[in-house]
């Protein structure tokens, strides 16, 4: 994922460099890890933990530490790279960076946007792709349906599927806002102030929401047969209003590319015996090892 928001950042160029493709290697690995110190955190109050400077808070901070050290070496090395060789003014115009210093961000806020990205982007379409991946190869019928579809160049029923796994696992499971204002929510009033979270992942799988909520049912999101939808807002996987996901185009067009090339490549299988559950670690991870096997089709191997 650090390599997607380094070509957004700098254009696809930067990746050729083998000592870039080892930084984003290091790197992807290091944030990965602020995952799994903030969800230690969850379960301990961090302000005490800084307080008592205790291990989980240490390992904590370090770990951002590094990342915020790596995240910058990053941006430098493709600094120098593009003084190296320079970019088209096409490429230039098209890379974020030369956007945010056009607009005189200085460059250490420009590094820590880089690194919220790359954190942002790292486990939750990690974890999507892994859901998506997963309620797929529990569909072979599906599978051929969509590779058709994909052979004929649409992508409904790939759409279908995407949102789907996205409302059924969401990996960002809960939103949470302050009330602006006194207001009635749910003939409840709550005053102004009070945090409000809404869990995706109750709404998802509510009746009210889905016909058969618990059944994977891409069609449902074809439009002319959404009855299957009463409440399409019952599954917000980006949130909504000003503070949704920015990442929501790059997170989709990722999860459209591997899936829809996983479906047209490959006939897939589940061979987790025991059914997988979520479990949540900051975001919401599969319980148990996904076990997937991936046969390359025929038609392919020949090619
Ligand atoms: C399937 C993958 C993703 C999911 C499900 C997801 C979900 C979300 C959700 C639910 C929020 C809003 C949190 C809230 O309002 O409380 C959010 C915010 C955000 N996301 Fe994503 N995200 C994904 C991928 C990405 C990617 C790829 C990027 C970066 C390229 C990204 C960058 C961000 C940023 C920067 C915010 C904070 C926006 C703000 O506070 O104004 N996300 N994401």
């Amino acid at each position: 994922n650090p390599s997607v928001l380094c070509s957004i950042m700098f254009g696809s160029r930067v990746l050729m460099c083998p000592e870039m493709q080892c930084a984003l290697d290091e790197f992807s690995q290091i944030v990965h890890k602020v995952f799994e110190h903030s969800s230690r955190l969850m379960n301990f109050p961090p302000r005490l933990a800084q307080l008592l400077h205790l291990r989980i808070w240490r390992d904590f901070e370090s770990n951002v530490g590094e990342v915020l050290q790596q995240g910058a070496s990053i941006i430098e090395l493709c600094i120098s790279l593009q003084r190296a060789q320079p970019q088209s003014e096409q490429e230039q115009e098209e890379a974020l960076y030369h956007k945010l210093q056009a607009a005189a961000v200085p460059s250490e806020m420009i590094k820590r946007i880089f690194v919220d990205l790359v954190i942002a982007a790292g486990d939750t379409t990690a974890f999507s792709s892994q859901w998506a991946l997963y309620v797929l190869s529990c569909d072979q019928p599906l599978q051929r349906r969509i590779a058709q579809e994909r052979a004929a160049a649409e992508s409904q029923l790939l759409h279908g599927l995407i949102k789907e796994a996205l409302r059924l696992y969401p990996v960002a499971p809960f939103i949470g806002r302050y009330m602006p204002q006194d207001t009635q929510i749910g003939g409840h009033y709550v005053e102004k102030g009070t945090l409000v979270l809404i869990s995706l992942y109750t709404s998802g799988r509510d009746p009210a929401h889905f016909e058969q909520p618990l059944k994977v049912l891409p069609e449902r999101w074809i439009l002319g047969q959404t009855e299957q939808v009463h409440q399409s807002h019952g599954t917000l996987p980006f949130a909504i209003g000003q503070r949704s996901c920015i990442g929501r185009r790059v997170a989709l067009k990722q999860l459209h590319m591997l899936l829809g090339k996983c479906a047209s490549q490959f006939s897939m299988q589940c061979l987790n015996e025991q059914p997988v559950d979520c479990i949540l670690r900051m975001v919401t991870v599969p319980n148990q090892t996904l076990r997937l096997a991936l046969t390359l089709k025929p038609k392919v191997a020949a090619l």
